[in-house]
Protein backbone atom coordinates (compact mmCIF):
# COMPACT_ATOMS: atom_id res chain seq x y z
CA UNK A 1 0.00 0.00 0.00
CA UNK A 2 1.10 3.30 -0.96
CA UNK A 3 1.10 5.34 2.49
CA UNK A 4 2.09 8.30 0.40
CA UNK A 5 3.66 10.45 3.14
CA UNK A 6 4.68 12.84 -0.17
CA UNK A 7 8.28 13.67 -0.96
CA UNK A 8 8.64 17.19 -0.75
CA UNK A 9 11.55 19.34 -1.58
CA UNK A 10 13.09 22.40 0.22
CA UNK A 11 11.14 24.73 -2.59
CA UNK A 12 8.22 22.98 -2.54
CA UNK A 13 8.34 20.54 -5.03
CA UNK A 14 7.07 17.33 -5.21
CA UNK A 15 8.88 14.78 -6.08
CA UNK A 16 6.73 12.03 -7.35
CA UNK A 17 8.90 10.31 -10.60
CA UNK A 18 11.99 8.04 -10.29
CA UNK A 19 14.27 7.77 -13.37
CA UNK A 20 16.15 3.97 -12.96
CA UNK A 21 18.96 3.46 -15.45
CA UNK A 22 19.35 -0.40 -15.22
CA UNK A 23 22.83 0.10 -17.31
CA UNK A 24 25.16 2.04 -18.60
CA UNK A 25 25.98 -0.28 -21.74
CA UNK A 26 24.58 0.47 -24.83
CA UNK A 27 24.86 -1.04 -28.29
CA UNK A 28 24.85 2.71 -29.84
CA UNK A 29 27.39 5.14 -29.86
CA UNK A 30 25.55 8.56 -30.17
CA UNK A 31 28.22 11.24 -30.88
CA UNK A 32 26.86 13.61 -28.11
CA UNK A 33 26.71 10.18 -25.63
CA UNK A 34 29.44 8.03 -25.57
CA UNK A 35 33.12 7.95 -27.36
CA UNK A 36 33.46 5.46 -30.26
CA UNK A 37 35.05 2.91 -28.41
CA UNK A 38 32.28 3.56 -25.65
CA UNK A 39 32.73 3.58 -22.24
CA UNK A 40 34.44 0.91 -20.51
CA UNK A 41 31.49 -0.92 -18.93
CA UNK A 42 30.99 -0.99 -15.19
CA UNK A 43 31.71 -4.43 -13.22
CA UNK A 44 28.00 -6.35 -13.09
CA UNK A 45 29.15 -6.84 -9.85
CA UNK A 46 28.71 -3.03 -9.61
CA UNK A 47 25.29 -2.59 -11.30
CA UNK A 48 22.33 -2.89 -8.84
CA UNK A 49 20.22 -6.36 -9.24
CA UNK A 50 16.50 -6.70 -9.97
CA UNK A 51 16.28 -7.21 -6.67
CA UNK A 52 17.89 -4.24 -5.14
CA UNK A 53 15.97 -2.04 -7.74
CA UNK A 54 13.05 -3.48 -6.33
CA UNK A 55 13.90 -2.86 -3.09
CA UNK A 56 14.41 0.93 -3.72
CA UNK A 57 11.28 1.37 -5.57
CA UNK A 58 9.35 -0.39 -3.26
CA UNK A 59 10.83 2.05 -0.37
CA UNK A 60 10.49 4.91 -2.94
CA UNK A 61 6.84 4.06 -3.73
CA UNK A 62 5.91 4.09 -0.17
CA UNK A 63 7.55 7.35 0.05
CA UNK A 64 5.66 9.05 -2.42
CA UNK A 65 6.69 7.69 -5.81
CA UNK A 66 4.22 7.08 -8.32
CA UNK A 67 5.93 6.85 -11.80
CA UNK A 68 8.73 5.30 -12.69
CA UNK A 69 10.75 5.52 -15.98
CA UNK A 70 13.28 2.60 -16.68
CA UNK A 71 15.91 3.74 -18.43
CA UNK A 72 19.89 3.33 -19.51
CA UNK A 73 22.17 3.01 -21.12
CA UNK A 74 20.21 1.01 -23.76
CA UNK A 75 17.84 -0.66 -21.37
CA UNK A 76 16.80 -3.59 -23.48
CA UNK A 77 20.51 -4.57 -23.41
CA UNK A 78 19.93 -5.78 -19.98
CA UNK A 79 18.83 -9.55 -19.63
CA UNK A 80 16.12 -10.34 -17.83
CA UNK A 81 14.09 -7.02 -18.19
CA UNK A 82 10.87 -7.92 -19.21
CA UNK A 83 10.64 -10.10 -16.12
CA UNK A 84 11.95 -6.94 -14.20
CA UNK A 85 9.59 -4.79 -15.96
CA UNK A 86 6.73 -7.53 -14.92
CA UNK A 87 8.18 -7.18 -11.11
CA UNK A 88 7.87 -3.60 -11.52
CA UNK A 89 4.11 -3.45 -12.47
CA UNK A 90 3.20 -5.68 -9.58
CA UNK A 91 3.71 -2.61 -7.61
CA UNK A 92 1.13 -1.50 -5.52
CA UNK A 93 0.99 2.21 -5.72
CA UNK A 94 3.20 2.15 -8.86
CA UNK A 95 0.22 4.35 -11.39
CA UNK A 96 3.06 4.57 -14.37
CA UNK A 97 5.60 2.58 -15.59
CA UNK A 98 7.24 3.53 -19.07
CA UNK A 99 10.64 3.14 -21.00
CA UNK A 100 12.54 4.79 -22.72
CA UNK A 101 14.72 3.06 -25.29
CA UNK A 102 16.78 3.46 -29.08
CA UNK A 103 14.18 1.51 -30.07
CA UNK A 104 16.98 -0.56 -32.45
CA UNK A 105 15.44 -4.30 -30.18
CA UNK A 106 12.34 -3.11 -30.04
CA UNK A 107 10.53 -4.62 -32.36
CA UNK A 108 10.90 -8.27 -31.04
CA UNK A 109 10.25 -6.85 -27.71
CA UNK A 110 7.46 -5.02 -27.76
CA UNK A 111 4.29 -7.69 -27.37
CA UNK A 112 5.93 -9.11 -24.05
CA UNK A 113 7.11 -5.67 -22.83
CA UNK A 114 3.30 -4.46 -22.99
CA UNK A 115 2.30 -7.94 -21.65
CA UNK A 116 4.72 -7.24 -18.97
CA UNK A 117 2.88 -4.29 -17.82
CA UNK A 118 4.55 -1.91 -19.43
CA UNK A 119 2.18 1.01 -20.27
CA UNK A 120 4.22 3.60 -22.95
CA UNK A 121 7.44 3.80 -24.66
CA UNK A 122 9.77 6.93 -25.61
CA UNK A 123 12.18 5.93 -28.60
CA UNK A 124 15.52 8.08 -29.37
CA UNK A 125 15.67 9.11 -33.08
CA UNK A 126 17.32 12.05 -34.11
CA UNK A 127 17.20 11.15 -38.11
CA UNK A 128 15.17 9.73 -40.77
CA UNK A 129 17.90 8.97 -43.40
CA UNK A 130 19.92 6.34 -42.49
CA UNK A 131 23.23 8.05 -43.53
CA UNK A 132 22.63 10.42 -41.11
CA UNK A 133 21.92 7.91 -38.35
CA UNK A 134 25.08 6.58 -39.07
CA UNK A 135 27.11 10.15 -38.22
CA UNK A 136 24.88 10.30 -35.02
CA UNK A 137 25.25 6.75 -33.59
CA UNK A 138 28.28 5.62 -35.37
CA UNK A 139 25.72 2.35 -36.25
CA UNK A 140 23.69 0.63 -38.65
CA UNK A 141 20.09 0.00 -37.55
CA UNK A 142 17.40 2.96 -38.86
CA UNK A 143 15.16 0.59 -39.95
CA UNK A 144 14.92 -1.90 -37.12
CA UNK A 145 14.00 1.55 -34.58
CA UNK A 146 11.39 2.27 -37.35
CA UNK A 147 10.09 -1.24 -36.89
CA UNK A 148 10.31 -0.33 -33.19
CA UNK A 149 8.03 2.27 -33.62
CA UNK A 150 5.74 0.50 -35.55
CA UNK A 151 5.50 -2.78 -32.91
CA UNK A 152 5.48 -0.08 -30.23
CA UNK A 153 2.25 1.30 -32.07
CA UNK A 154 0.67 -1.97 -33.08
CA UNK A 155 0.99 -3.19 -29.83
CA UNK A 156 -1.05 -0.72 -28.35
CA UNK A 157 2.17 0.51 -25.85
CA UNK A 158 0.55 4.29 -25.70
CA UNK A 159 1.93 7.23 -26.00
CA UNK A 160 4.66 6.49 -28.66
CA UNK A 161 6.95 9.72 -28.14
CA UNK A 162 10.11 10.11 -30.69
CA UNK A 163 12.84 11.93 -29.00
CA UNK A 164 15.09 14.55 -31.67
CA UNK A 165 17.75 15.68 -29.85
CA UNK A 166 17.99 19.02 -32.35
CA UNK A 167 21.27 19.73 -33.71
CA UNK A 168 22.16 22.56 -36.00
CA UNK A 169 24.43 21.02 -39.31
CA UNK A 170 23.50 17.40 -38.32
CA UNK A 171 19.60 17.06 -38.77
CA UNK A 172 17.98 20.62 -38.45
CA UNK A 173 17.16 20.16 -42.49
CA UNK A 174 14.64 17.13 -41.31
CA UNK A 175 12.27 19.42 -38.53
CA UNK A 176 10.12 19.21 -41.52
CA UNK A 177 10.29 15.85 -42.42
CA UNK A 178 10.13 14.67 -38.49
CA UNK A 179 6.79 16.83 -38.51
CA UNK A 180 5.15 15.04 -41.55
CA UNK A 181 6.22 11.65 -39.73
CA UNK A 182 4.08 13.39 -36.56
CA UNK A 183 1.07 13.98 -39.04
CA UNK A 184 1.53 10.74 -40.19
CA UNK A 185 2.04 8.40 -37.69
CA UNK A 186 0.04 7.88 -34.12
CA UNK A 187 2.98 9.43 -32.15
CA UNK A 188 4.31 12.52 -31.05
CA UNK A 189 7.81 14.11 -31.97
CA UNK A 190 9.62 15.55 -29.49
CA UNK A 191 12.30 18.17 -30.16
CA UNK A 192 15.19 18.25 -27.43
CA UNK A 193 17.71 21.36 -27.13
CA UNK A 194 21.28 19.49 -27.22
CA UNK A 195 22.24 20.08 -23.94
CA UNK A 196 26.41 19.95 -23.06
CA UNK A 197 27.47 16.31 -22.42
CA UNK A 198 30.45 14.98 -24.16
CA UNK A 199 33.07 17.80 -24.68
CA UNK A 200 33.94 16.89 -28.41
CA UNK A 201 30.20 17.18 -29.65
CA UNK A 202 28.37 20.13 -27.61
CA UNK A 203 29.24 23.38 -29.26
CA UNK A 204 26.65 26.50 -28.56
CA UNK A 205 26.84 27.53 -32.22
CA UNK A 206 24.79 24.11 -33.00
CA UNK A 207 22.00 24.60 -30.57
CA UNK A 208 18.95 24.92 -32.05
CA UNK A 209 16.19 26.51 -29.48
CA UNK A 210 12.53 25.17 -29.17
CA UNK A 211 11.36 28.08 -30.86
CA UNK A 212 13.61 28.18 -33.56
CA UNK A 213 12.16 24.52 -34.42
CA UNK A 214 8.69 25.76 -33.49
CA UNK A 215 9.06 28.57 -36.45
CA UNK A 216 10.01 26.19 -38.70
CA UNK A 217 7.33 24.00 -38.14
CA UNK A 218 5.66 26.71 -38.24
CA UNK A 219 6.59 27.40 -42.07
CA UNK A 220 4.16 24.02 -43.05
CA UNK A 221 1.78 23.09 -40.29
CA UNK A 222 -0.14 25.46 -38.38
CA UNK A 223 0.48 24.47 -35.08
CA UNK A 224 -2.47 24.50 -32.10
CA UNK A 225 -2.00 26.69 -29.06
CA UNK A 226 -0.10 25.11 -26.66
CA UNK A 227 -1.71 22.02 -24.89
CA UNK A 228 -2.43 21.58 -21.10
CA UNK A 229 -0.73 18.85 -19.31
CA UNK A 230 -2.67 17.46 -16.46
CA UNK A 231 -1.12 18.51 -13.67
CA UNK A 232 -0.18 14.20 -12.79
CA UNK A 233 1.65 14.31 -15.76
CA UNK A 234 3.92 17.48 -15.56
CA UNK A 235 7.03 16.95 -17.33
CA UNK A 236 9.02 18.88 -19.13
CA UNK A 237 7.65 19.23 -22.83
CA UNK A 238 5.37 21.53 -24.36
CA UNK A 239 2.76 19.72 -26.96
CA UNK A 240 1.08 21.28 -29.68
CA UNK A 241 -1.84 19.68 -32.63
CA UNK A 242 -0.89 19.70 -35.92
CA UNK A 243 -3.82 20.32 -38.16
CA UNK A 244 -5.34 16.36 -39.02
CA UNK A 245 -4.02 15.49 -35.53
CA UNK A 246 -0.82 15.02 -35.94
CA UNK A 247 1.44 15.96 -32.71
CA UNK A 248 4.64 17.56 -31.66
CA UNK A 249 6.85 18.90 -28.87
CA UNK A 250 9.92 20.26 -27.85
CA UNK A 251 11.43 20.09 -24.51
CA UNK A 252 13.77 22.97 -23.89
CA UNK A 253 15.96 22.11 -20.85
CA UNK A 254 18.02 25.47 -21.96
CA UNK A 255 16.01 28.32 -23.59
CA UNK A 256 13.43 27.64 -21.12
CA UNK A 257 14.16 25.27 -18.51
CA UNK A 258 11.61 23.68 -16.13
CA UNK A 259 13.64 23.27 -12.60
CA UNK A 260 11.01 24.96 -11.04
CA UNK A 261 8.40 22.37 -11.33
CA UNK A 262 10.69 19.17 -11.63
CA UNK A 263 9.42 16.58 -9.94
CA UNK A 264 12.46 14.02 -10.40
CA UNK A 265 14.73 11.53 -9.10
CA UNK A 266 16.70 10.03 -10.85
CA UNK A 267 18.91 6.17 -9.56
CA UNK A 268 21.96 5.52 -11.54
CA UNK A 269 22.89 1.69 -12.78
CA UNK A 270 25.42 2.06 -9.88
CA UNK A 271 23.15 2.58 -6.84
CA UNK A 272 23.43 6.59 -6.76
CA UNK A 273 20.45 8.74 -6.41
CA UNK A 274 20.60 11.93 -8.27
CA UNK A 275 18.42 15.02 -7.47
CA UNK A 276 19.16 16.89 -10.64
CA UNK A 277 21.03 15.93 -14.04
CA UNK A 278 23.09 18.61 -13.53
CA UNK A 279 24.28 18.18 -10.19
CA UNK A 280 27.14 16.27 -9.04
CA UNK A 281 25.83 15.59 -6.15
CA UNK A 282 24.28 11.87 -5.63
CA UNK A 283 23.81 9.70 -2.66
CA UNK A 284 24.88 6.10 -2.30
CA UNK A 285 21.90 3.57 -1.85
CA UNK A 286 24.71 0.05 -2.64
CA UNK A 287 26.10 0.34 0.36
CA UNK A 288 23.25 0.16 2.36
CA UNK A 289 21.36 -2.25 0.04
CA UNK A 290 24.57 -4.44 0.43
CA UNK A 291 25.56 -4.04 4.26
CA UNK A 292 22.07 -5.31 6.10
CA UNK A 293 20.67 -1.79 6.48
CA UNK A 294 16.78 -1.51 6.89
CA UNK A 295 14.20 -0.05 4.36
CA UNK A 296 13.92 2.45 7.16
CA UNK A 297 17.76 3.77 6.39
CA UNK A 298 16.97 3.58 2.56
CA UNK A 299 13.86 5.85 3.12
CA UNK A 300 15.78 8.28 5.39
CA UNK A 301 18.41 8.74 2.14
CA UNK A 302 16.19 8.84 -0.16
CA UNK A 303 14.36 11.66 2.14
CA UNK A 304 17.92 13.42 2.38
CA UNK A 305 18.25 13.21 -1.62
CA UNK A 306 14.84 15.22 -2.12
CA UNK A 307 16.18 17.96 0.40
CA UNK A 308 19.53 18.27 -1.23
CA UNK A 309 17.65 18.64 -4.60
CA UNK A 310 18.95 21.58 -6.13
CA UNK A 311 16.91 24.57 -7.03
CA UNK A 312 17.65 23.93 -10.52
CA UNK A 313 20.83 24.77 -12.88
CA UNK A 314 21.95 27.77 -14.79
CA UNK A 315 22.83 26.49 -18.17
CA UNK A 316 21.38 29.46 -19.56
CA UNK A 317 25.12 31.41 -19.89
CA UNK A 318 26.76 27.67 -20.43
CA UNK A 319 29.60 28.20 -23.02
CA UNK A 320 31.27 24.75 -22.95
CA UNK A 321 30.15 21.11 -22.63
CA UNK A 322 30.17 19.63 -19.20
CA UNK A 323 31.10 16.20 -18.24
CA UNK A 324 27.67 14.94 -18.06
CA UNK A 325 27.27 11.37 -18.53
CA UNK A 326 23.85 10.55 -19.99
CA UNK A 327 24.47 6.99 -20.70
CA UNK A 328 25.30 6.38 -17.03
CA UNK A 329 22.75 8.91 -15.45
CA UNK A 330 19.95 7.61 -18.08
CA UNK A 331 19.08 11.27 -19.75
P1 LIG B 1 7.61 11.99 -20.48
O1 LIG B 1 7.15 11.57 -19.13
O2 LIG B 1 7.05 11.12 -21.57
O3 LIG B 1 7.43 13.45 -20.77
O4 LIG B 1 9.17 11.65 -20.56
P2 LIG B 1 10.44 12.43 -20.10
O5 LIG B 1 10.61 13.63 -20.92
O6 LIG B 1 10.39 12.57 -18.63
O7 LIG B 1 11.59 11.36 -20.42
P3 LIG B 1 12.55 11.07 -21.63
O8 LIG B 1 13.39 9.93 -21.16
O9 LIG B 1 11.80 10.86 -22.90
O10 LIG B 1 13.46 12.34 -21.75
C1 LIG B 1 13.31 13.29 -22.79
C2 LIG B 1 14.40 14.34 -22.73
O11 LIG B 1 14.20 15.18 -21.62
C3 LIG B 1 15.80 13.78 -22.60
O12 LIG B 1 16.69 14.54 -23.36
C4 LIG B 1 16.09 13.93 -21.15
O13 LIG B 1 17.46 14.03 -20.89
C5 LIG B 1 15.38 15.24 -20.88
N1 LIG B 1 15.02 15.31 -19.49
C6 LIG B 1 14.22 14.47 -18.81
N2 LIG B 1 14.15 14.83 -17.52
C7 LIG B 1 14.93 15.94 -17.39
C8 LIG B 1 15.31 16.78 -16.31
O14 LIG B 1 14.90 16.56 -15.16
N3 LIG B 1 16.15 17.82 -16.56
C9 LIG B 1 16.63 18.06 -17.79
N4 LIG B 1 17.42 19.12 -17.96
N5 LIG B 1 16.32 17.29 -18.84
C10 LIG B 1 15.49 16.24 -18.65
N1 LIG C 1 20.96 16.57 -24.90
C1 LIG C 1 19.65 16.28 -25.04
N2 LIG C 1 19.16 15.03 -24.99
C2 LIG C 1 20.02 14.03 -24.81
N3 LIG C 1 19.82 12.71 -24.73
C3 LIG C 1 21.01 12.11 -24.53
N4 LIG C 1 21.99 13.03 -24.49
C4 LIG C 1 21.39 14.24 -24.67
C5 LIG C 1 21.86 15.57 -24.72
N5 LIG C 1 23.16 15.87 -24.59
C6 LIG C 1 18.52 12.10 -24.89
C7 LIG C 1 18.49 10.86 -25.71
C8 LIG C 1 17.21 10.20 -25.20
C9 LIG C 1 17.00 10.79 -23.84
C10 LIG C 1 16.93 9.83 -22.73
O1 LIG C 1 18.06 11.68 -23.62
O2 LIG C 1 18.40 11.07 -27.06
O3 LIG C 1 16.12 10.52 -26.00
FE1 LIG D 1 22.89 4.75 -26.45
FE2 LIG D 1 21.03 6.63 -25.88
FE3 LIG D 1 23.62 7.13 -25.47
FE4 LIG D 1 22.69 6.92 -27.97
S1 LIG D 1 22.08 8.49 -26.45
S2 LIG D 1 24.59 5.97 -27.18
S3 LIG D 1 21.15 5.36 -27.76
S4 LIG D 1 22.41 5.62 -24.40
Amino acid sequence: MNTNTKLTDKFKRSINYLRISVTDRCNLRCVYCMPEEGVMPVEHSTILSYEELLRVVGVAVRLGITKVRVTGGEPLVRRGIVDFIRELSHLEGLTELSLTTNGTLLAPMAQELAEAGLKRVNISLDTLRPEVFKRITRSEGLDKVLAGIDAAIAVGLKPVKINVVAIKGVNDGELLDFADFAATHPVEVRFIEHMPSRSESWDKSRLLSADDILATIATRYELSDELAQPASAAGPSRSFMLPGGGRIGVISPLSNHFCASCNRLRLTAQGKLRGCLFSTNEADLMTPLRDGSDNNELARIMNEAVLDKPKGHSLDDITEATSLQMSRIGG
